[in-house]
């Protein structure tokens, strides 16, 4: 488990005054949230570093990570450690992390400012990490529009489309760590996710709210690529060819 949070008094409330009620409840829950002061204390740019270092103490999957791809990276406390289990230098860039903010620069990181959706973003990450990747996360979560349902679907498709790029790139023996929605994985992921991975597990930290229906997606211990149907109709043909040939 996560240490017991140390710092500020716990409990303050927020002066009624020209804050919406709503805001005024959102700001009280900050300030009186333990991991809000842990992350303060520990140098870290979000609260959301404790459910990596969570799900890492339970599962180890940053451990013996040498390149890492953070998706939806903003403020950036995952690629801070990201950045400190890989070693990552400006001279040596082991993390390559994507957000369509802006990220205050990360030593050992380089940022992509793009939106991850966009067709050339692979192909820049994957330049940008410098080599094959062992470990792919994903804290992506779409902008909320004030419409539960559809806020819900475009996260899930940010974790779709993360989980197929994950296939695509990691080395084998990686691991592919990406936010989704309770319940919210589809049956088609999962499988594929099943295919290619020897472990796939659903995960709620404890420093995830539990207010929230946000969990985590972890897929352990990618098999390797496999070779698509086309790939492996032109290596028949090539056998055959080398047949003929002799
Ligand atoms: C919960 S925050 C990530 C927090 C981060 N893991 C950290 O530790 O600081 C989710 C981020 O996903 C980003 N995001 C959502 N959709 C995205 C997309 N299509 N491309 C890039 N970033 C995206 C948002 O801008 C937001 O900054």
């Amino acid at each position: 488990m996560t240490k017991a949070p140390i710092g500020r008094k716990l409990g303050q409330k927020v002066k009624k005054g020209k804050l919406k009620a709503s805001s005024r409840r959102w700001l009280e829950r900050h300030i009186n949230d333990p991991y809000v002061q842990r992350a303060k204390l520990e140098g870290y740019r979000a609260r959301a570093a404790f459910k990596l270092l969570e799900i890492d103490e339970k599962h180890q999957i940053l451990k013996g990570a040498r390149r890492i791809i953070d998706l939806g990276a903003a403020p950036g406390s995952w690629s801070q450690i990201a950045a400190k289990v890989t070693g990552s230098t400006e001279e040596d860039i082991r993390v390559a992390a994507i957000d369509f903010l802006e990220v205050v620069p990360i030593p050992g990181v380089k940022i992509l400012q793009l939106d991850f959706l966009d067709p050339s973003a692979p192909e820049k990450l994957l330049e940008a990490v410098g080599g094959t990747p062992d470990l792919v996360i994903s804290d992506m979560a779409a902008p909320t529009t004030g419409h539960q349902k559809t806020d819900h679907l475009r996260t899930m498709h940010l974790c779709e489309v993360a989980a197929y790029f994950a296939v695509e790139v990691l080395a084998e023996g990686g691991h592919f760590l990406a936010k989704t929605f309770q319940g919210g994985t589809e049956r088609e992921l999962l499988s594929m996710l099943k295919q290619n991975f020897r472990q796939v597990l659903h995960i709620k930290p404890a420093s995830s709210r539990s207010e929230s229906v946000e969990m985590f997606l972890l897929a352990k211990g990618f098999k390797g690529r496999r070779p698509t149907a086309a790939e492996e109709a032109q290596d028949a043909d090539a056998a055959q060819d080398d047949v003929l040939s002799e």
